[in-house]
């Protein structure tokens, strides 16, 4: 199987480098404090957030992910939001089921049973009811499930695309509430960056200055380098130093690409020659590109 993955949240042994920036994430969110991650496509910060959340629970805190981008309205948001959340709650569904319906106003929760028997979350709603409130306890539903011996940590992934929610009323609501959380810190992340910087600089937003902003770059040469030779190398495939550096500088150091071509590389070496060279990592780029063209 080819070592090299590229298109999804890459975890375990895929993941490397990313050490100053990981340790910076925790200990802001361990403080209590919130965080913005901003950086452009594909330079991994969906893949550190996973990280530092692993990080996260081993120490005791409970995580939360969801991602804007398939968020499309308030009432997807609620279902995303919530069954996020009760997920995560170890005590027994039944048990979360009874205490949701006690703290959301608007839905009846109930257990569903999928096809191979698992029970699962889902709610229905009541006719009628006003729908903000629905969207404000749901909000507030991690602080309080929170405790101070056991924080909850949340992150919302691209998160600029909050404002295709009825503009700014839902990031207003969203602030407001969030705001009074104590045992509840945030990360938001996201790709589109001079959208998500303005929400957190521009002072007439509702989320001005209200957590740390945090940039990550492309990623370290000599950590990629390292991580290339040793992935090859379990293959038994020779790479030097030096080609792997020169993929490296060819895909100006972006996780995703070096990834993708290193995987390419894999498929032109693997049970022929066992050993990278230079036109390799050339052929690889050139068939990527002639790839993309062909769908373009
Ligand atoms: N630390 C890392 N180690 C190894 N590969 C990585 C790392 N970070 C990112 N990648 C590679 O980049 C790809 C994209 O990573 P990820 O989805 O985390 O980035 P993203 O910034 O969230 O991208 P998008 O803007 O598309 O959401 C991964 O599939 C993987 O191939
Ligand atoms: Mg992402």
């Amino acid at each position: 199987m080819n070592p090299f993955m590229y298109g999804k949240i890459v975890t375990g042994k895929h993941f490397f480098d990313r050490v100053d920036e990981l340790k910076r994430i925790l200990d802001t969110l361990e403080g209590g404090n919130n965080l913005v991650l901003y950086a452009p496509r594909r330079y991994g910060k969906s893949s550190l957030v996973k990280r530092a959340f692993e990080e996260l629970e081993k120490k005791g805190f409970t995580t939360v992910y969801i991602d804007f981008m398939s968020i499309y309205s308030r009432e997807v948001f609620i279902k995303n939001f919530s069954n996020a959340i009760v997920e995560k709650k170890s005590s027994s569904i039944e048990k979360t089921v009874k205490k949701v319906a006690k703290l959301i106003r608007g839905i009846v929760p109930s257990v569903l049973f999928d096809n191979v028997g698992n029970p699962q979350f889902s709610f229905s709603w009541i006719e009628g009811n006003d729908k903000e409130a629905t969207l404000e306890d749901i909000i507030n539903l991690p602080e309080k499930f929170a405790t101070s011996n056991n924080k909850w940590i949340i992150a919302f992934d691209e998160f600029q695309e909050i404002t295709k929610l009825n503009g700014e009323s839902f990031e207003k609501l969203l602030r407001s509430l969030i705001q009074h959380h104590k045992n509840v810190s945030y990360i938001f992340l996201g790709s589109r960056t001079h959208l998500l910087k303005d929400m957190f600089s521009n002072k007439n937003r509702a989320f001005y200055n209200s957590a740390l902003l945090m940039n990550i770059g492309a990623i370290n040469i000599s950590d990629s380098t390292e991580y290339l030779i040793k992935r090859f190398a379990l293959d038994k495939i020779e790479i030097s130093n030096e080609v792997a550096e020169y993929l490296i500088k060819r895909v100006d150091s972006i996780p995703y690409y070096i990834q993708f071509i290193a995987a390419e590389v894999w498929q032109q070496v693997i049970n022929y020659d066992m050993h990278v060279k230079k036109i390799n990592v050339d052929e690889a780029i050139k068939s990527v590109v002639e790839l993309k063209a062909d769908y373009y």
